[in-house]
C-alpha cells in the first residue's frame, strides 16, 4: 500500500492507494482496529481513506451483490468518518450529493458537460437516466461510519448483465476523466457539506424520478426467486429521516425507510 498524493482536507487525514485488495470497506476497517489498537503507523483517524485500483471482492449495499469494476479505470474508495457521523439522517443521500457536485464541478473544470445531469436514485446510488454511475455503501461500527464510494469513471464497457444498466463519467461526458482530482472534489464537498442543515432541499433537487412513477419493493432484500409483486406509485420526495414517500394510486402517501426503487413499468398509472 502508499500514500496517496492527493490533498485530504479532513484534519489529520490519510490518503492510501492499493494495487488489489478484497474490498476496501474490509482493509479500512482493519486499518482503523489496528490503529485504535496499537496506534503508531499508519495512522487511519478519522477523514482517512484507503483506494484501491481492483477489489476481489468489492461489495454492494445488498446482500450478497458485488461491485465490479474493470481494475485500474474507476474510483473505488472507503472513507472512514468520525462516530458522531452516525446519527445523520440519509448518510448516503448526502454523499450521493456530494458526489453529484463533485462531478459537475470535475465536468465544468475541462469545459465539458454530461448528456444530461446526474440524479440521486435513492437510497444510495448515482444515476445517469436508467444507468448506474456510482454506489454508496455506508457500513458503521465502534470505530465510526466506513462509506465506501464505487465511481464508474473511465470504463467504458461492462459486463453483460450490467450492460443498459451501468455507465461512467466518461461515457457521460465523452472524455475520459482525472479520477484523483474526482476524489479531491468529492472530499471537498464532503467536508465543506456533509453536516449541512440544508442536505434535504439539495437531495430534493437532484432525486431520480421525483414526481414520476415507479416501482418499489419495500423492506429488507427478498431472497433470490421470492420477490413480492413491486408496488407501483409515484415518488414524492424524501422525509426528514431520508425515508422515500411514495403516493399510492388511491391519493394515501406512506414512508419507507428500507426497500428497492426500480425503473418505472412500461405501462403507466394513471396520476
Ligand atoms: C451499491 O451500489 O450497492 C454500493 C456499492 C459500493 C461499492 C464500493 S466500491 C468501494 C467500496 N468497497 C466495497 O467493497 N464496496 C464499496
Amino acid at each position: 500500500m502508499e500514500i496517496l498524493g492527493i490533498e485530504n482536507p479532513f484534519p489529520l487525514a490519510r490518503s492510501y492507494l492499493a494495487r488489489s485488495l478484497d474490498s476496501t470497506q474490509e482493509e479500512a476497517k482493519r486499518l482503523a482496529s489496528r490503529w485504535a489498537a496499537e496506534g503508531g503507523e499508519p495512522a487511519f483517524p478519522p477523514g482517512s481513506l484507503v483506494a484501491a485500483e481492483e477489489q476481489s471482492a468489492g461489495r454492494g449495499r445488498m446482500p450478497g451483490r458485488r461491485w465490479s469494476s474493470s481494475p485500474g479505470q474507476n474510483l473505488l474508495f472507503t472513507l472512514r468518518l468520525s462516530p458522531e457521523a452516525v446519527r445523520l439522517s440519509a448518510l448516503p443521500l448526502r454523499i450521493g450529493a456530494a458526489v453529484c457536485g463533485a462531478a459537475a464541478a470535475l465536468a465544468d473544470s475541462i469545459g465539458a458537460s454530461f448528456r444530461e445531469p446526474p440524479r440521486l436514485k435513492w437510497p444510495n446510488d448515482l444515476m445517469f437516466g436508467n444507468a448506474k454511475a456510482c454506489g454508496i455503501l455506508c457500513e458503521s461500527s465502534g470505530l465510526g461510519v466506513f462509506a465506501g464510494i464505487g465511481v464508474n469513471c473511465n470504463q467504458r464497457a461492462f459486463p453483460e448483465e450490467l450492460r443498459g444498466r451501468a455507465t461512467s463519467l466518461a461515457l457521460e461526458l465523452g472524455r475520459e476523466v482525472d479520477r484523483w482530482a474526482l476524489l479531491e472534489l468529492i472530499l471537498g464537498e464532503l467536508e465543506s457539506s456533509l453536516e449541512d442543515g440544508s442536505w434535504r432541499e439539495r437531495v430534493g433537487r437532484l432525486l431520480w424520478r421525483a414526481g414520476e412513477e415507479v416501482s418499489f419493493l419495500p423492506g429488507p432484500a427478498p431472497e433470490p426467486g421470492r420477490e413480492p409483486e413491486p408496488l407501483r406509485a409515484f415518488l414524492r420526495g424524501i422525509d426528514e429521516r431520508g425515508a422515500l414517500v411514495l403516493e399510492r394510486p388511491d391519493g394515501t402517501a406512506e414512508a419507507y425507510l428500507a426497500g428497492e426503487l426500480r425503473a418505472p413499468p412500461v405501462s403507466g398509472i394513471k396520476s
